[in-house]
């Protein structure tokens, strides 16, 4: 079926009480291992593109056959910039097919990235486009330490209402103790801060880092009102092992067999926080 928008997903995701991961793909091999799982799982996903790949040459390319491939996919996929830097690069991303855009003005002072947000949210909505902003900031793992524990960057949910209220914006990253990339120290989430936020806005809640949380963790951020959990790292560092171990085989050290091992791999990975987060078996299907 064509790219659809993942707002309607979300929001039944929401009433299920199931999540809809992000992953961000890179190549033909992670996409086609990502589309692999949710044929086999009939899963919604959102396809994701990372805002600092958006420079590449092939980015257009590689957006048109995202969308050639999801025409011939019976569940629905979602193409989706993850953390897009600024009001340009959400309307060039717009403007490549993309069906729904983040945007990132978390690092910025909260006045500066609600009046960002406003306008590509007034931009994004005049096309049919959602938008994702982020409120706090979720931060590396690398400086997990640093941050974590006096509880730096977190979303504040008084502030939250007020955020989603003046932007119009329609899904929200919160920062409840997960960061990006791999975590210095192990991961805590403030589930009394999620309810908090959960209470004071009603529209989808969105966790970034995903990678190294545990399963009880993911569960329970699920159970609290996450919508969507984005995951990157952990796909890229569990296929590095798999090509490893792969190229150590005998005759492993082939490129073709290289690329597969890549495609089972995110196929593999993927289908597991399918499975986790209870999206297996929610997609509207389409018979083909
Ligand atoms: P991880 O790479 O830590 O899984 O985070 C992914 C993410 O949040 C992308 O937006």
């Amino acid at each position: 079926m064509p790219l659809v928008s993942i707002k309607n997903e979300l929001l039944r995701a929401r009433q299920g009480g199931y999540a809809i991961p992000l992953f961000d793909t890179y190549d033909m091999n992670s996409t086609e291992g990502m589309f692999a799982a949710i044929e086999e799982r009939r899963a919604p996903v959102i396809a994701a593109i990372y805002s600092t790949w958006m420079d590449f040459p092939w980015i257009p390319a590689y957006a048109a056959y995202i969308r050639a491939r999801a025409e011939k996919s019976p569940v629905p996929v979602t193409l989706y910039l993850d953390h897009g830097a600024d009001f340009e690069q959400c309307m060039r991303a717009i403007s490549l097919g993309f069906t729904d855009v983040m945007y990132d003005g978390s690092k910025l002072p909260v006045e500066e990235n609600m009046k960002n947000t406003k306008e590509i949210v007034r931009a994004a909505h005049a096309m049919g486009i959602s938008v994702e902003a982020e409120l706090g900031h979720v931060g590396q793992g690398s400086e997990y330490q640093d941050f974590a524990a006096q509880r730096k960057g977190f979303t504040d949910p008084e502030l939250a209402a007020r955020f989603v209220e003046e932007t119009g914006v329609d899904f929200l990253a919160v920062a409840i103790g997960t960061a990006h990339g791999v975590y210095r120290g192990k991961p805590q989430l403030d589930l009394d801060l999620l309810a908090q936020i959960r209470a004071a806005v009603d529209v989808p809640l969105v966790l970034h880092g995903g990678s190294g949380l545990s399963e009880e963790q993911f569960r329970a951020a699920i159970k609290g009102g996450i919508s969507k959990v984005n995951v990157a790292t952990d796909l890229y560092r569990t296929t590095g092992r798999r090509l490893v171990e792969t190229a150590q085989k005998e005759d492993g050290i082939n490129y073709q067999g290289l690329m597969k091992a890549a495609m089972d791999s995110f196929q593999e990975r993927c289908g597991y926080y399918l499975d986790l987060f209870g999206t297996t078996g929610k997609a509207p299907c389409q018979e083909f």
